[in-house]
């Protein structure tokens, strides 16, 4: 049976929509991890907070590779992340939220595969299409059963080193490269699931306009009291779309590593 994961991000740390819930951890090959087997509706689900249950780790120290590595061995087939994001698309406002369909990366320093050469070989997986075509669908289903929701079908994610906030410069070159959003997690976290050969997709919540667009400085405070303000809706999408989504369906996805003979790290 495969499971389906949450990746909750800022103003999603904690299990709270779970109707049961374990704390547990593993050691991988890359570390620790720390998550939560919990059910909704009787269905398994695990949570992992992406940046630990207090949000005490910033973005370009997430360990992606154990996280991802980690849900893997426990037989998550799919993933479910939350992001929240800055707009650079006057179309997706604060408040509402995005499901992206594409990227580009700007992360300097960063592990962004399973693959570095040695007993792991050398992978060059495809990323034409890196978010799970299926389970963006089924968020799009979640929202249309639960009514009331913004939700934008595609949008360009620009992911950040970080963990500083982008100068009104750099939002207006990742304009002109063709960004609709910008946020500092994405990337690897994408990249990696698609390697373990999982179906991924992140539900971005736009928090502000970004630098330069926004007639404001922006503030750390600002993002986090706009996702908690959103963090019940988001919850409530999140669980719509665990509770209609077949983690058992086979997808294109779970095939990315096809020509390599499968995903064996
Ligand atoms: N930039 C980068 N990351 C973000 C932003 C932003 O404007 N808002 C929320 N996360």
């Amino acid at each position: 049976m495969g499971l389906i994961a949450i990746i909750g991000g800022t103003g999603v740390c904690d299990a709270a929509m779970l109707d049961t819930v374990r704390e547990r951890q593993m050691d991988t090959f890359y570390g620790k991890i720390h998550y939560i087997q919990g059910t909704y509706k009787g269905k398994d689900v695990i949570f992992l907070p992406r940046h630990g249950k207090l949000h005490s780790i910033p973005p370009h120290l997430i360990n992606y590779r154990a996280n991802i590595l980690g849900l893997k061995r426990l037989g998550v087939t799919a993933i479910l992340s939350t992001t929240a994001v800055g707009s650079l698309n006057r179309e997706f406002k604060p408040n509402e939220f995005v499901l992206p369909d594409q990227f580009i990366d700007f992360t300097k320093n960063r592990h962004t595969s399973f693959f570095d050469g040695g007993a792991n070989g050398v992978v060059h997986v495809d990323m034409t299409e890196p978010y799970c075509y299926s389970l963006r669908s089924a968020v799009i289903t979640a929202s249309q059963i639960l009514s009331g929701y913004t939700v934008h079908s595609g949008g360009v994610y620009v992911c950040t080193e970080g963990p500083r906030f982008e100068t009104p410069a750099e939002i207006k070159m990742y304009e002109k490269l063709g960004g609709d959003l910008v946020g500092m997690t994405n990337v690897p976290e994408v990249c990696l699931a698609r390697e373990a050969e999982m179906c991924y997709a992140t539900v971005s919540m736009v928090t502000n306009f970004a630098a330069g667009i926004s007639p404001a400085a922006l503030t750390h405070s600002e993002v986090v009291e706009c996702m908690e303000q959103n963090s019940q809706r988001l919850r409530e999408l999140l669980m719509k779309t665990v509770e209609i989504y077949d983690s058992d369906m086979d997808c294109e996805c779970r095939h990315a590593l096809r020509e390599y003979g499968g995903f064996m790290v």
